[in-house]
C-alpha cells in the first residue's frame, strides 16, 4: 500500500461518525486534496467547545459561517458575536462564484447555494432586536467586576442590593442604581445606618463615578428593560431549521471590558436558565465569537477565572461555544483545554516573535505520522486548515490538513436595504424593541422624597399658621424673627427628622 493509500484511510477511519455531523471539507496530503479522506464533525461532540485560529485573511469567518449555517440546517440554534460586522451575508445564498465551485470540483462534493434564517441582535441602538438586562440580574458580583470595584466598594454594593430586595425596589436600570447610592448616604442615612451600617459618602460617591464611567461607554442603553429571554436564541423556523442570532457588536469592539461583562453574564444566564442535557445527539445552542481575544485582553483575572469556569460548565446544558481568533495562544490556557474541536488556519511569520507563536500554536495540536505541523501551520492556502476534532468517544481525531468546502451563504456583508428587510420581519423586534421604564427603584425613591418634603412642608405651614394665630390671638405680635427661629427649631428637632423618617420607612414597606 502506497503511503498516500495510507493517508485517505488514517483520515477516514478517524473521522467516521455514526451518528449525524458536519462536512468540513476534504484532506490534503502532499499539496493534493484527497476527497475520498473527509473530514466529518459528529454533531454530538459540538457542545465540547472550539477554536478557530489564524492570520488576518486565512479564513476564519467564513470557517465559522460555514459550521453555524450547517449547525442551522441541523435543527441546531446558533448565536454568533459579530465583532467586525462582516457576517451578516449568511442571510443571502451565496453569489455562486466560479472559484467556489472550482474547490467543490476538488472536494467532489456537490455545492448548493441557500441562506439561513437570522435574527440581528443589538446591544445599543443599531438595527436589531435590543438586547437588555436588568441591573438587579446582572447582581453586584457581576457588576463589582466590570466597574472595578474595590473590596469595601462591592461590599456597599451587595448591601444596596439587598436593601433594595428587602424593600420591594426594582433595580432595572442604572439610573435606579444611581438614586439608591444618593438615598443611602442622603436622605436614607439613618435608615441604612440602623439596618446595615454606616456607608460613607466617599464610597458611594467612588461608586457612582464609576457608574458614570460606565454609562459613558454606553452601558445604559444596556441595563434595562424588557430584558432578554436566553430561550428566544433557541428558536427554530418553520423548516426546522435553527435562527442564527447575530449580535453586531461593531459599536462596542472599542470597549473590550463592556463587552467581555456582557458575554459572562450571558453566559451565566444561560446557564442559570437552560435545563441540563445530559448525553444528547446534537447541542442546544451554540455560540460563535469572532476576534475573542477582546474578551481576554483586558478581562481582569476574576472575570478570566469565572469565564473558565462557566466554559467548564456550561456543556452540560448542551451549549457549545467557539472561539475565532488569530492564535491559539489569546485564548487562556485553561479555557484552551477544554475545546475540543480545533481549526487552525495559516499563521505569518514575518518577525522573531512570529515564529515564537507558531512553535507554541503548534504544540496544541496532536502529532502526525503525515504532517510536520510548524511547515503546515505557514504554509497552508486561504480556506485551508489544519483540523482535530473529538470523535463520538470523545477521542481527539488525527490532524487533518483540510480544504475546507464554501459556504452556503453569501461571503459579503448585506446591504443597508437588505438588512432593513430583515429586520423589519423579526418577530423578536416587536417583543423587545419597545423602551419600557417602569416604576422601579428611581421613580419609587423620588416619590418618596418628594412625599417626605411635602410632609416636611405641610407641617412648616402648619407650625407658622400656629404661630401666626399665637402672635394675632395672643398677647400682642411676636417678632418675625422669633417664629423663624421657632420653625428652624421645629425642623431641626430629632422628633421632627425621625417623624420624616418614619414616613419614609412605612412607605418603604
Ligand atoms: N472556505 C472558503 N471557501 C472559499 N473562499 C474562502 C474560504 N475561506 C476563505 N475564503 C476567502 O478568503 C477571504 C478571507 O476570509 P475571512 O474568513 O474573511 O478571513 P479572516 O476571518 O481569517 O480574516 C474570503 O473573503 C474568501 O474570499
Ligand atoms: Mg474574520
Amino acid at each position: 500500500m502506497s503511503n498516500t493509500e495510507n493517508f485517505s484511510r488514517h483520515i477516514s477511519e478517524g473521522y467516521q461518525p455514526k451518528g449525524d455531523y458536519i462536512y468540513l471539507g476534504a484532506a490534503m496530503y502532499k499539496g493534493e486534496v484527497h476527497a475520498d479522506a473527509a473530514v466529518k464533525i459528529p454533531l454530538k461532540t459540538m457542545n465540547r467547545h472550539g477554536l478557530i485560529a489564524g492570520a488576518t485573511g486565512t479564513g476564519k469567518s467564513k470557517t465559522l459561517q460555514i459550521l453555524a449555517e450547517n449547525l442551522s440546517k441541523k435543527g441546531v440554534p446558533v448565536l454568533l458575536m459579530d465583532v467586525k460586522g462582516d457576517l451578516s451575508g449568511i442571510a443571502k445564498p451565496s453569489d455562486e462564484e466560479d472559484f467556489i465551485y472550482a474547490r467543490h470540483e476538488k472536494l467532489k462534493f456537490p455545492f448548493e447555494a441557500s441562506g439561513s434564517p437570522v435574527e440581528i441582535l443589538s446591544l445599543s441602538e443599531e438595527e436589531g432586536v435590543r438586547l437588555r438586562a436588568t441591573v438587579s440580574e446582572f447582581g453586584p458580583v457581576l457588576l463589582s467586576r466590570i466597574l472595578d470595584l474595590s473590596d469595601t466598594q462591592s461590599g456597599i454594593l451587595s448591601i444596596i442590593f439587598k436593601y433594595c430586595d428587602d424593600n420591594h425596589l426594582p433595580l432595572l436600570d442604572l439610573k435606579d442604581l444611581k438614586k439608591i447610592l444618593q438615598f443611602a448616604t442622603g436622605e436614607g442615612k439613618e435608615e441604612f445606618e440602623n439596618s446595615y451600617g454606616r456607608i460613607s459618602v466617599a464610597s458611594t460617591g467612588a461608586i457612582l463615578r464609576k457608574i458614570v464611567g460606565l454609562e459613558q461607554q454606553g452601558a445604559d442603553k444596556f441595563f434595562g428593560e424588557k430584558s432578554f429571554e436566553v430561550e428566544d436564541l433557541t428558536r427554530k423556523n418553520t423548516e426546522g431549521y435553527g435562527f442564527i442570532n447575530i449580535l453586531r457588536l461593531t459599536d462596542i469592539q472599542d470597549r473590550p471590558k463592556l463587552f467581555s461583562t456582557f458575554m459572562l453574564s450571558l453566559l451565566a444566564e444561560i446557564y442559570n436558565t437552560f435545563p441540563e442535557q445530559g448525553d444528547s445527539d446534537k447541542p442546544k445552542l451554540v455560540l460563535f465569537i469572532d476576534e475573542a481575544h477582546l474578551i481576554f485582553e483586558q478581562a481582569s483575572r476574576a472575570l478570566q477565572d469565572q469565564i473558565e469556569s462557566i466554559v467548564k460548565l456550561i456543556r452540560s446544558k448542551g451549549v457549545g461555544i467557539y472561539f475565532v481568533t488569530q492564535n491559539p495562544t489569546d485564548v487562556p490556557a485553561d479555557v484552551l483545554g477544554q475545546l475540543g474541536l480545533k481549526i487552525q488556519h495559516a499563521l505569518r511569520a514575518f518577525t522573531a516573535k512570529d515564529r515564537k507563536a507558531i512553535k507554541l500554536a503548534a504544540e496544541n495540536y496532536p502529532i502526525s505520522d503525515f504532517y510536520d505541523t510548524k511547515t503546515e501551520l505557514t504554509s497552508l492556502g486561504i480556506g485551508e486548515a489544519l483540523v482535530t476534532a473529538l470523535d463520538e468517544k470523545g477521542r481527539p481525531t488525527p490532524l487533518a490538513a483540510t480544504m475546507l468546502r464554501a459556504p452556503m451563504s453569501r461571503m459579503d456583508i448585506l446591504t443597508k436595504e437588505e438588512l432593513k428587510e430583515l429586520t423589519a420581519n423579526s418577530a423578536l423586534i416587536a417583543k423587545y424593541n419597545q423602551e419600557i421604564d417602569r416604576e422601579s427603584a428611581y421613580e419609587i425613591l423620588t416619590g418618596k422624597i418628594d412625599r417626605a418634603d411635602a410632609d416636611k412642608a405641610r407641617e412648616k405651614a402648619k407650625e407658622e399658621r400656629k404661630k401666626f394665630e399665637k402672635a394675632s390671638t395672643g398677647r400682642g405680635r411676636k417678632s418675625s424673627n422669633g417664629t423663624e427661629k421657632a420653625i428652624v427649631k421645629v425642623l431641626t428637632s430629632a422628633t421632627f427628622i425621625r417623624g420624616v423618617m418614619g414616613v419614609l420607612n412605612k412607605l418603604m414597606k
